[in-house]
């Protein structure tokens, strides 16, 4: 009782009992007229237009760059309720739902166009059919100008930050990765973005590096911007040959300052251009890969414990219902999962987001080192991110069900 006394004295002396008493006061003399629409607080509706839970766009245009690969101008979609365009940093992405043969998948596509081009009404992804991918070759053979497309808000931290990143970043693409770097360089030069961008762009002929002579454009009229050309199958005049190796990027990095590298591309690029850079001894904050892990192929990996060939069980709890499906062992937990029918969140694919955040109930899986995002927590409570991570038994899985878009 003594100590209670004086838990109410020392409460009484902080005034929380006399605030207390004084809101219970204020709740009974309260209206209980119901509470206005959450999006009539201009502060609400300004959050929401900045961060959307939805975008519903639609294709406005369609650029042709090969017969394997387009860039799609995707603008608001006033019909099914698009409004503005979501504001974004330079080298995000937008996670598009597909609607494909009755089944949705969603899949990451960088914004190819710089935040500015959102003032003009458009975002622009460019999508490049990938050997074995399902989601690029269905756009590519079946999206057309007027075809819907739902989005999410723009996501990813492959972004320039100047407080952690170097004034000038090395910037290494390959492939399709040339995306985000585009929206970079238009962005430093309509003045959006304040850092130096040196670009080395990897390809196997001239002709294969999509957006080269444009952003060589840019750099001509904004002496923030260089693009340097690397052919591994080809030479031609201004270009480098080869890959892109240590003593490359040191050529064309600056000589007494620290740099930042940033770099977006296949997987097969990061394992090349890794162990390149590993001796330069840069620090780890200034080097930044943007990982879209879709195509991921464990048995390129040195510690990856099988050949790839075996063909699993996987048992899905989702949404109180249990499924099981097949799951060979070279395909991540996610894209069986989609494969089957099923829906799981999904937003990077890379391992870096936790959206795809599952427990695994039984079972044994191999996670690689490189795109293991995941807390000490969750390894210790058996939480594992479908999307990169694959079978090395039958597994037992517990998914959140896909939140309604
Ligand atoms: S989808 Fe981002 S961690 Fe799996």
């Amino acid at each position: 009782m003594a100590n209670k006394n004086k838990l109410l004295e020392s409460l009484s002396m902080s005034g929380f009992v006399k605030t207390v008493a004084e809101r219970l006061r204020a709740v009974g003399k309260s209206s209980d007229a119901p509470v206005p629409d959450l999006l009539s607080y201009p502060e609400n509706k300004l959050a929401q237009q900045l961060h959307p839970h939805v975008q519903f766009l639609i294709v406005e245009d369609i650029i042709d760059h090969s017969p394997d690969m387009k860039s799609y101008i995707l603008a608001a979609d006033l019909k099914r309720g698009g409004d503005k365009l979501a504001w974004f940093s330079a080298g995000q992405y937008l996670v598009l739902q597909i609607e494909m043969d009755g089944k949705t998948i969603s899949r990451p596509y960088s914004i190819a166009s710089s935040p500015c081009d959102t003032k003009d009404g458009y975002y622009q992804i460019t999508v490049k059919r990938v050997e074995g991918g399902v989601a690029s070759g269905y756009i590519l053979d079946n999206w057309t100008i007027g075809t819907p497309v739902t989005a999410s808000a723009p996501l990813g931290d492959f972004t320039y930050e100047r407080l952690r990143d170097a004034k000038t970043v090395i910037g290494i693409a390959g492939g399709s990765g040339i995306t985000p770097f585009r929206a970079f360089a238009r962005a430093i030069a309509q003045g959006e973005e304040d850092f130096n961008l040196v670009l080395l762009y990897g390809s196997r002929t001239k002709k294969d590096a999509v957006f080269s002579d444009e952003i060589a454009a840019l750099a001509e009229t904004c002496n923030k911007i260089k693009i340097v050309n690397v052919l591994s199958a080809s030479k031609a005049k201004d270009c480098e040959q080869g890959f892109i190796t240590a003593k490359l990027i040191q050529k064309y990095a600056p000589k007494d300052e620290a740099y930042s590298v940033f770099l977006c591309g296949p997987q097969a690029m990061y394992r090349f251009v890794d162990k390149e850079l590993a001796t330069l001894s840069l620090r780890q904050k200034f080097v930044r890969h943007e990982l879209f892990g879709e195509y991921f192929h464990p048995e390129q990996n040195d510690d990856y414990p099988q050949d790839g060939k075996a063909v699993y069980t996987l048992t899905v709890h989702m949404a109180g219902q249990t499924k099981t499906v097949s799951c060979p062992a070279d395909t991540s937990l996610l894209r069986a999962m989609e494969a089957a029918g099923l829906n799981p969140p999904s937003d990077c694919r890379s391992g870096r987001c936790g959206w795809c955040h599952s427990q695994l109930l039984k079972g044994d899986v191999y996670v690689p080192e490189s795109v293991d995002g995941r807390r000490m927590a969750d390894k210790i409570y058996g939480y594992i991110h479908p999307c990169c991570t694959f079978p090395l038994s039958d597994c037992e899985l517990d998914v959140p069900p896909m939140p309604k878009l």
